[in-house]
């Protein structure tokens, strides 16, 4: 039997999402059906296709009781809508179905592990617990279990808060047992990632404190991912309050990646070394799965919480998802670049080599909002230059700059221009891996976000430009000297 709050869900969904335009949704990432979106959840594979889950809110353009939207695809540019998958409709999750996971069980059936928020009136005061729970499904229909929540303060080590205890991220070992990390906060009042366990997926108990945030990277972490990758073990979490540290991390809500040594037999992970999974603006709460051809794809929420001040498009769908992007591990750092199925929407390619740059030019064929675009520089020989700048999303007014100056190895993304009408963060520096005078920039743009990739995926950063839709030019320009310079630029279209 379906809830009426999950009927009620699913019928507001079906009228009013056609209603959103399709020039206010982005071309190929992934929106709400209607209202608002936060965190990816449940990303995985079932019955041979790619699920995705997300926060959602389908009655307004803000954050409100926490339903689960979903969507498939095969190729992550490509989605389908389905129906709403969960609503908070049980005592246990009526404050929201908070983020989850999702796998695929042996008997053909799709199992969902998510937050339920309980609020509670304590002393006149509103209290909220956060348990785990689960629902069993076919990849469109779910029903929640009898059992739940199947995790609770009661499955919590000593020290641990019932009040911060969410977003489980499961998956399946080879041996067929599961695991499911979970964030909660400690007596230290930051985070850690527990590791809980289960043989059939439904009975779970918890086994060890994977790692302990100590204070060291923000306070309290938020969806934690964990996985190995080309033969290193990975943490992924989300962090609130960051404090800054040079060009690395940036004050408030950040998403980084811990490599380090996973003990299986203790159930713990040292962390070797930790940095940013993006330097832009708007990214946070990152999930994985591996593909069926064994690839490790990431998508995040193409948003921070702290940068929410304004509406980068539409009026009645709010936020979308990155573009899923493949992960690889290279010289100690972790590499994305975004899915290799985008080149396949790639059409009108424009190619330009050897461009002998200084002042700002345009070229022909070289603009739009839906494209993906790679700039290579160079310095001519004998001449050093300053700055290497590209505007993007540009017009009379308006324009997005991407600048990287050799000397410093600094880059630098500035929206300041873009026609946003707030004072929320609009510019941020980060370091180049190795200081060099080379640089390559891919622009994967889709309609109101950017997307850069520098050094073929060595750094990523992401953000939303306020910019209308007709600001189109692209401009290059070096200062301090004469660059060499190779652009490869491709529309994106759905076909
Ligand atoms: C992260 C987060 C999660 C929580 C969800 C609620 O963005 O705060 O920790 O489960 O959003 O929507």
């Amino acid at each position: 039997m379906m809830s009426e709050e999950l009927q009620k869900a699913r019928t507001f969904e079906e009228i009013y999402a056609p209603c959103v335009p399709e020039n206010e949704r982005p071309l190929f990432h992934v929106t709400a059906g209607v209202g608002w979106l936060n965190d990816p959840n449940g990303f995985s594979v079932y019955r041979g296709e790619y699920h995705l889950f997300y926060q959602y809110h389908p009655y307004s353009t803000h954050w409100g009781p926490m339903h689960w939207g979903h969507l498939k695809t095969r190729d992550f540019l490509k989605w389908e809508r389905l129906p709403v998958a969960l609503a908070p409709d049980r005592d246990y999750d009526r404050g929201g179905c908070w983020s989850g996971g999702a796998v695929e069980l042996p008997d053909g059936r799709q199992l969902l592990m998510y937050t339920g928020r309980r609020v509670q009136e304590k002393s006149g005061m509103e209290v909220a617990y956060q348990t785990q729970c689960l629902a069993v499904g076919d990849g469109r229909d779910y029903q929640k279990c009898e059992g739940n929540p199947v995790l609770t303060a009661e499955n919590l080590p000593g020290g641990c808060s019932p009040h911060d205890f969410r977003d489980p991220k499961l998956w399946r070992e080879p041996d067929g047992t599961y695991r499911a990390v979970t964030v909660t906060c400690t007596e230290d009042g930051s985070g850690a990632v527990l590791l809980y366990r289960s043989d059939d997926g439904f009975s779970w108990r918890f086994e060890s404190v994977l790692t302990r945030c100590r204070n060291e990277y923000g306070t309290m972490w938020e969806c934690p991912d964990f996985f190995s990758l080309d033969g290193r073990q990975v943490l992924v979490v989300s962090p609130m309050e960051m404090r800054p540290m040079g060009l690395e991390f940036h004050i408030g809500y950040g998403t980084v990646y811990m490599l380090g040594r996973y003990n299986r037999e203790k159930g713990t992970f040292s962390r070797e070394s930790v940095r940013s999974l993006d330097y832009g603006l708007d990214f946070y709460a990152a999930q994985t799965l591996e593909t069926l051809d064994g690839r490790r794809v990431m998508i995040a929420w193409l948003q921070n919480w702290a940068t929410i001040a304004c509406q980068a498009h539409g009026i009645r769908c709010y936020g979308e998802m990155t573009i899923p992007r493949e992960l690889s591990i290279r010289d100690g750092l972790l590499i994305q670049n975004p899915v290799r199925e985008l080149e396949r929407y790639r059409v009108n390619p424009v190619c330009y080599r050897d461009i002998l740059l200084s002042e700002e030019i345009s070229l022909e064929g070289v603009r739009g909002r839906v494209l993906d675009m790679t700039v290579s520089v160079a310095p001519t020989s004998g001449s050093g230059y300053r700055c290497f700048k590209v505007r993007v999303a540009k017009d009379g007014e308006r324009e997005t700059t991407v600048q990287y100056e050799p000397d410093s190895g600094v880059i630098q993304i500035d929206r300041s221009r873009c026609g946003a009408p707030y004072d929320i963060t609009h510019v941020r520096k980060f370091l180049v891996r190795q200081r060099q005078r080379e640089v390559k920039l891919r622009f994967v743009m889709d309609r109101h976000s950017l997307e850069l990739f520098v050094n073929d995926g060595e750094q990523a950063a992401s953000l939303l430009l306020y910019t209308p839709e007709s600001a189109d030019v692209i401009s290059f320009e070096a200062q301090g000297g004469i660059v060499r310079m190779d652009v490869e630029k491709y529309d994106l279209a759905m076909s």
